[in-house]
């Protein structure tokens, strides 16, 4: 059942090299599967038309990902010993970099980005996440004792192959762990830009425990972390290995019954809120434009695209927006056509405004910009609610 319509949107990291590059655009639409409890966005579009060997993203572009897979990795360690290490989309390896080479092995789709891995000297398989690419593995490697796979396997169409590919390598003792957005935390933020075309389902542990019993999986840990806004660590095992469940997956499904992730109802609330989200935001940023401030965004999010497109934000509104990673710069954001520039340190000579597209990393660039925050600049954020935050 479809609970948010956010309007025609184009594939969110295809950035346009000019503003006349044609782009195709779908309808983006989320649903709610009553029976499965899964949310997934209507438009499934598989991974060879998504990641390729142009991909724009690069998951080390902010120091609170690189410490977070730093400090996890060490926890990894520690409690492992020398168990040899699977990632599934290892992006630009880091999280892997903190691992012993001869231990680890990465599969990544986007060779591009796989490369930057491979510089570091990293071990990596640039395949699709599929059953032919975990037999392989198999033959190779043979079984893994620890699987880890961060914002990735959302990302996938064919979950059911996902997690067949993962009981090939799996030991039967073996450890898979998944972090993804919480859709629980999704709700409570008004996250709506979560969804885009590469996040094809946010998971609640009430639908991924689900989906797991079909594969003879199951959650025995569940670690709420801040990262992207609010994610779920979900620490899992293969049935036939007996583990003690941690209370953590009792309270973690106590909260999203509270909260009625298992109604309909309580997305179909969320749906009309976001609508009213973005007319506030709309609202804000009219006045901004009538007073002549200068507004410039932060962070060409792909969650950015969608809320540029589904409000209908162009470049008469906010001028450019300033990002970090190289493959973003001089192009422009789909859909809305508005210019990616270098990054550089924010300035009130420059900008008076500045609209976080990436708000999940808000703590972290409140301290880079403490001098633009003290001198008057401000920011626009739309989560939970839009509004304009200062110093
Ligand atoms: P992220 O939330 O990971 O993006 P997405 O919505 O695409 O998953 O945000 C990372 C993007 O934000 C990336 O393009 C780099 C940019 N960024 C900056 O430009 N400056 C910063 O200080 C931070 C933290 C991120």
């Amino acid at each position: 059942m479809i609970f948010l319509d956010l309007g025609y949107q184009p594939l969110a990291n295809e950035y346009l090299k000019n503003t006349n590059s044609k782009e195709k655009k779908y309808r983006l639409l989320v649903d709610f599967n009553k029976k499965s409890k899964i949310v997934s966005i209507k438009k499934k579009f598989s991974s060879k038309k998504m990641f390729k060997n142009n991909y724009p993203y690069r998951s080390s572009m902010s120091k609170t990902m690189t410490q977070s897979f730093k400090t996890f990795a060490k926890d990894l360690k520690k409690k492992f010993k020398k168990k040899k290490i699977l990632e599934i989309g290892c992006n630009d390896g880091v999280f892997l970099e903190n691992f012993n080479k001869s231990f680890s092995l990465g599969i990544e789709p986007c060779s591009n980005i796989a490369q930057l891995s491979k510089k570091k000297g990293l071990n990596v398989i640039i395949k699709y996440w599929n059953q032919r690419t975990a037999l392989k593995i198999r033959k190779k490697f043979g079984h893994f004792d620890l699987i880890y796979s961060a914002n990735t396997i959302t990302h996938i169409k064919n979950l059911n192959d996902v997690f067949k590919s993962i009981n090939l390598v799996l030991s039967d003792t073996g450890t898979l762990i998944i972090q993804d957005p919480s859709m629980l935390e999704l709700l409570k933020k008004n996250a709506y830009d979560q969804f885009y075309n590469e996040h094809i389902y946010v998971f609640s542990y009430v639908s991924l425990s689900k989906l797991l019993d079909k594969h003879k999986l199951y959650i025995y840990k569940i670690k709420n972390i801040s990262e992207h806004g609010g994610s779920i660590r979900y620490f899992i095992k293969k049935k036939i290995s007996k583990n003690v469940i941690d209370k953590s997956v009792k309270i973690q499904l106590q909260k999203e019954i509270k909260f009625g992730l298992k109604k309909f109802t309580t997305y179909k609330k969320f749906g009309f809120d976001v609508n009213k989200s973005k007319n506030k935001l709309k609202n804000i940023l009219a006045k901004l434009k009538n007073l002549n401030k200068k507004v410039i965004g932060y962070g060409a999010t792909a969650k950015a695209v969608t809320v540029l497109n589904y409000c209908n934000i162009g470049n008469d509104i906010i001028k450019f927006f300033y990002d970090t990673t190289p493959e973003k710069h001089n192009k422009f954001i789909p859909g809305v056509k508005i210019p990616v520039k270098k990054y550089r340190i924010l300035n009130t000579k420059e900008v008076d405004y500045a609209f976080l597209g990436a708000w999940n990393f808000k703590k972290e660039i409140y301290q880079k910009e403490k001098k633009f925050l003290k001198s008057g600049g401000k920011f626009i954020t739309h989560i939970p609610k839009p509004k304009i935050l200062s110093y």
